[in-house]
């Protein structure tokens, strides 16, 4: 147990004396939670091997989970990090002081007690006028959120006292943390930048800086079992309260009917929405359109829950949009990636054979405000140069079948699919279930964005099986003659190829069977008409 001293640091001019302190403690080895634009960080001398470990012991962190070192000049990058690359330059540029922590190849002098054992550093200049004080009249300094391991982040002294009274020598009241959420992390250590972790700096201003940047598939799903993690603090649970929280998915109708019929005793919502749940527990986290204050309040908020006493929660999920991607990317980790779809807005399957004007029906539907998966682009997407599920095929049809410049050689590889009925199958089974997977994500995207309705035009919707995801299915169908003239149309081939095609597909009745509409796509062809029977069902009773 220590004795901690409170200090105050406010401001740089009147509390100059309390600043120099915290200094002093941190020259001298000590461990002292300082205010940054961010959240609070639990502070040490990033060169000081028994301070920093005395960092990992006072938060409870595995000692693994490396911190980012905080500097407070540009030129103390080069004592940190061996080679600094004209990317790094730019970034910090535009971006420093700020919330974006940069990763680079490590000086031998950076103690791996710093680097949690790796040959990289994280590097942050921060913006808030005390921490820079603090690091200048003392060292470039180690610093974690200055919370217990596991905890919510503090964004606030009193969060602080109670997290780390007794843990550190000092902890400095700097008032509230503007950002509400830690800095952006991006590896430069990478043939590709790589964001670790989305922050105050998003997504879209650092491709601006960068060109390509690739997004840590950890951000925003569970990691998976094998997996191991770019930025080692993604495997750790984090910033959960003690209640359990369930992020609903839906607009606002629809998370407010599914709260109504929960048993959940709180929630989470929107400012503005919170008169809606007179008989729960309401804790708010700024406007639906505001993802700033949406991180600013976020910490915050799940601490407030724990305050009331709340026990089940249910949470409005924000967007992802610039901001956005950092607020969900805490917040999906706070519910431990506990998601429910309140949607009462339709999944649609779309099917039917070649020529039967589908596409012309999906035209129609998007016109009316439904986001349409087109599975036959996804499938040519997964196949594309430098897509990951290439590697899959070639782990299963020969690692020829990708060419020395990265694409796929589509003649060799359907040689050898096609070859017998056993191959085809794998061939199915190796890229249905991933087509399938990337079109349902996209739909609870577009559902999540506000879309009317999410379509899955999939010719193949039930071979796949993926009808049995979808809330409904419309078959296409016209007659044989009807579509023999549009695919020779279309695709510019003969009678012959044509009706070969045609061929090898099912008749009508396989469709129009196992769906709940059918339209008939004549010329002419009045699709309003066709589809008002949907469209009443689906579209006009919806929740809006
Ligand atoms: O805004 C912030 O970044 C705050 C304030 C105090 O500056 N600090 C903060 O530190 O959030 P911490 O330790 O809670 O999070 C640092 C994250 C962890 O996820 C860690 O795994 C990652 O950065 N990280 C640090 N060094 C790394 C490295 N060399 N390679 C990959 N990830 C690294
Ligand atoms: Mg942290």
């Amino acid at each position: 147990m220590k004795n901690t001293l409170k200090l105050k640091t406010y401001d740089i001019n009147n509390d100059l004396a309390d600043i120099r302190t915290a200094a002093e403690i941190l020259k001298n080895g000590g461990v002292v939670a300082i205010p940054t634009e961010t959240v609070y960080g639990l502070a040490a001398d990033a060169f000081n091997e028994d301070a920093v470990r005395y960092v990992y012991k006072a938060k409870g962190r595995p000692s693994d989970n490396p911190f980012i070192v905080h500097i407070s000049s540009f030129e103390q990058i080069y004592s940190l990090a061996k080679e600094v690359p004209e990317s790094a330059k730019k970034l910090a540029e535009k971006f420093w002081p700020g919330p974006l922590t940069i990763i680079l190849p490590k000086r031998d002098e950076v103690p791996y007690a710093t680097s949690g054992g790796l040959d990289t550093v994280a590097i942050r200049f921060p913006s808030h006028p005390v921490a820079n004080k603090i690091i200048e009249l003392s060292c470039p300094l180690a610093a974690p959120s200055a919370n217990i391991s596991g905890f919510p982040s503090p964004t606030a002294f009193e969060h602080v006292e109670a997290d780390m009274m007794g843990r550190a020598d000092a902890i400095c009241d700097g008032g509230d943390c503007n950002v509400g959420v830690e800095s952006t992390v991006i590896s430069l250590a990478t043939p590709v930048p790589l964001l670790c972790r989305p922050g105050g700096i998003t997504l879209e201003q650092l491709c601006d800086v960068l060109g390509e940047v690739q997004v840590a598939d950890s951000i925003l799903n569970p990691m998976k079992q094998d997996e191991s993690a770019p930025s080692p603090g993604m495997k750790y649970k984090h910033y959960s309260p003690k209640a359990q929280l369930t992020v609903v998915r839906g607009n606002f109708e629809e998370f407010r009917a599914y709260a109504d019929s929960s048993y959940a005793d709180a929630v989470m919502c929107f400012e503005g929405e919170e008169e809606f749940f007179r008989n729960k527990i309401t804790v708010t986290f700024g406007q639906e359109t505001d993802p700033l204050t949406q991180a600013q309040r976020l910490f915050f908020a799940l601490r407030e829950l724990d305050e009331k006493g709340a026990d089940k929660v249910l949470v409005r999920s924000p967007s992802k949009e610039g901001v956005g991607l950092a607020v969900c990317n805490r917040l999906y980790r706070a519910a431990a990636f506990r998601f429910v779809d309140a949607f009462k807005r339709p999944i649609v399957g779309l099917t039917g054979p070649t020529g039967s004007g589908k596409g012309y029906v999906a035209a129609y539907l998007k016109n009316i405000g439904c986001y349409v998966a087109d599975t036959d682009l996804i499938a040519r997407e997964i196949t594309m140069k430098g897509a990951p599920h290439l590697k899959v095929l070639a782990a299963h049809f020969g690692e020829d079948i990708i060419t020395a410049d990265g694409e796929l050689d589509r003649k060799l590889l359907a040689s050898r699919a096609f070859k017998d009925k056993a191959s085809q199958e794998l061939l199915n089974s190796l890229t249905h279930p991933e087509i399938i997977r990337i079109s349902m994500e996209r739909c609870i995207d577009a559902l999540e964005n506000g879309a009317t309705a999410a379509v899955i035009d999939a010719p193949l919707l039930f071979e796949c099986g993926a009808d049995k995801l979808c809330n409904t299915v419309i078959a296409v169908t016209a007659p044989k003659e009807i579509r023999l003239q549009r695919i020779m149309q279309r695709d510019n081939i003969s009678e012959e190829q044509a009706l070969a095609r045609m061929s090898v597909q099912h008749d009508d009745e396989f469709y129009t069977d196992k769906s709940e509409f059918s339209v008939r796509s004549y010329a002419p062809f009045d699709v309003e008409k066709e589809l008002e029977p949907f469209v009443d069902k689906y579209l006009k009773a919806q929740v809006t």
